[in-house]
């Protein structure tokens, strides 16, 4: 979404976002039978068929009653769709609508969403102005979508998904440096001018960050199996005090969906047990076990203001870009979004999409844990609604960057926040490492 863009060109690229949105979320409803549909697959998941119908709801609520000033159409349903109401471990137990008629909901409230673009005016106040609160929708649709593919991979039986694999590894790969020097000095963090940021984003602000130096690439599944073999799950030194609590109790000795198979390590995707890749960007590790093993390495997580300058900065212009490689949106050249593929592409892919600072993929393949708590910036202001962020603010959720092959280019940017208990590893995440620049 580039800024300012005319009325019609705005309502043809909501409708173009909420379609690509809904047509995902067939892909991923449509391929698996009713059972499948209402079943919990995991504690820590809805059933499918939740966010099916809750991805309808609030579009129901936030555009066609919001903006629309429409009446409820089924408001007894309301509550079972109010992710704060019900934990999603209690969500399987509800008398949730049916998949057909989630389906039905959903395809209504669709299609009077769309005659209401035909006519909706974006003067109206800051929920419409440059479609912002159908932004929203677009981006939340799309970040269960990517809940949803959590799930699948959680879910056990026979594969049902398939995309095609990223390429192979760049030949000049091996001729990259390990890691990247970012320059100390203040940067702009944040954003008080794209368009469909969300409030946890904004407002723009000045960081001073000292020069540090980043890993060119996440951590590759190789690199993480070093820190295995060597005993890092099994050494207290390399883990912090709740760190190493949490793995002794959760009896952690490798990445989730990981398995020993004689001399070598398997994985399990989307259904499918295959060697794991040893150039692949390592995926489904905690914040603890990101955070041991950058110890382990004599290095540490990189801090969220860290991870956004090597990011954004561009030394040249003193200015920061929406995205590494500049203000142009993704492209398939440049990063692995949007579930094209099912996996991460190897680490070092992607040279036209690398940053000023030569960082590749810090868009993209993994959603990388980062140091920080999430916190709000300063001149945060709840906005449309304090339950999208500011519920969720303090020292019990670190922050990820950068999104996933699971992430939509709509709910990624250079600036956009994820966040997650230090213990989750369900989600599509690994990291890189940092050190600090040498002094003087
Ligand atoms: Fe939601």
């Amino acid at each position: 979404m580039t800024i300012a863009m005319e009325a019609d060109a705005l309502r043809e690229a909501i409708a173009d976002r909420l379609i690509a949105a809904r047509a995902r979320t067939g892909g991923l409803t449509d391929c698996v039978d009713e059972a499948d549909l209402t079943r919990q697959h995991s504690p820590l998941m809805s059933p499918l068929v939740w966010d099916l119908a809750h991805v309808a709801n609030q579009e129901e609520l936030w555009l066609l009653r919001g903006v629309g000033g429409l009446e409820p159409m089924h408001p007894e349903i309301d509550p079972l769709y109010d992710a704060f109401e019900h934990p999603r471990s209690k969500r399987p137990s509800l008398p949730l609508l049916t998949p057909g008629e989630a389906r039905s909901y959903a395809g209504n409230v669709r299609g009077r969403v769309l005659d209401l673009l035909d006519r909706v005016s974006f003067t109206g106040g800051p929920l419409v102005d440059q479609g912002f609160v159908f932004g929203m929708i677009a981006q939340h649709e799309q970040q269960h979508d990517e809940t949803m593919l959590a799930t699948h991979q959680l879910r056990r039986g026979s594969p049902v998904l398939a995309a095609p694999p990223p390429g192979s590894a760049p030949g000049d790969v091996l001729r990259l440096p390990a890691e990247v020097l970012v320059p100390g000095g203040p940067f702009t963090m944040g954003t008080s001018t794209e368009p469909w940021a969300l409030d946890n984003e904004r407002p723009a602000h000045v960081v001073d960050v000292p020069a540090f130096y980043l890993d060119t690439t996440p951590v590759t599944n190789a690199a993480y199996a070093e820190f295995i073999a060597d005993g890092g799950y099994l050494q207290e030194r390399w883990w912090t005090r709740s760190g190493w609590e949490h793995r002794r109790r959760a009896g952690l000795e490798a990445p989730l969906f990981w398995q020993q198979d004689g001399g070598q390590w398997l994985r399990r995707r989307f259904g499918v047990t295959e060697p794991v890749p040893p150039a692949e960007p390592v995926m489904h590790v905690c914040w603890h076990e990101a955070d041991a093993y950058a110890r382990w390495a004599s290095r540490r997580l990189p801090t969220e203001a860290e991870w956004e300058k090597a990011a954004r900065h561009d030394p040249a212009s003193g200015r920061s870009l929406r995205y590494p490689w500049g203000d142009a949106d993704p492209s398939p050249a440049r990063a692995n979004l949007g579930q094209r593929h099912l996996q991460p592409a190897p680490a070092g892919s992607y040279s036209d999409g690398a940053a000023p600072s030569g960082a590749r993929q810090l868009i993209g393949d993994v959603w990388e844990w980062t140091a920080s708590d999430f916190l709000p910036y300063p001149g945060f202001v709840a906005w449309p609604y304090k339950e999208y962020s500011q519920v969720f603010f303090g020292s019990e959720y670190k922050v990820l960057r950068g999104g996933a092959f699971s992430a939509d280019p709509v709910a990624c940017r250079g600036t956009f926040r994820n966040w997650d208990y230090p213990i989750r590893r369900q989600i599509f995440s690994g990291f890189r490492t940092a050190r600090d620049g040498d002094l003087g």
